[in-house]
């Protein structure tokens, strides 16, 4: 299978790696067909400007090279991001990001934006 140079990179280091203790908000999904686990971690702070803003995200998985990528890619892509800019990051995003994951693996990056969308589902529950 052949990977790209960015997924291997965040494949061996991993970006935003670990828990947030307090997290604002916290997304866990799992992958049926694998039985990998990928848990996002966000923290919101208020901006004057922009409104709701990530400041802080990580990641803790359990899972393949492409589910290990794509969950530091996307911790990468949704720092300082708005919630509602958050909200629109895709699959096809983090693969892009990732210069292209092989088919078979594009499932895996499936795992980080439903990830990533429960975490700040979890947050405006939290805040109803
Ligand atoms: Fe399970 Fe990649 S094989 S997420």
């Amino acid at each position: 299978m052949q990977y790209s140079k960015k997924v291997l990179e965040h494949f061996t280091r991993p970006h935003n790696q670990g828990l947030i203790k307090n997290a604002s908000g916290v997304g866990m999904v799992g992958n049926p067909v694998c039985g990998d686990l990928m848990k996002i971690y966000i923290k919101v702070k208020k901006d004057k400007q922009r409104g709701e803003v990530i400041n802080k995200i990580s990641f803790e998985t359990l899972g393949c090279a492409s589910a290990i990528a794509t969950s530091s890619m996307i911790t990468d892509l949704a720092k300082d991001k708005t919630l509602e800019e958050a909200m629109k990051i895709t699959r096809q995003d983090v693969a892009d990001a990732l210069e292209g994951l092989p088919p078979i693996k594009m499932h895996c990056s499936n795992l980080a934006d439903e990830a990533l969308h429960e975490a700040i589902k979890d947050y405006q529950n939290k805040r109803k």
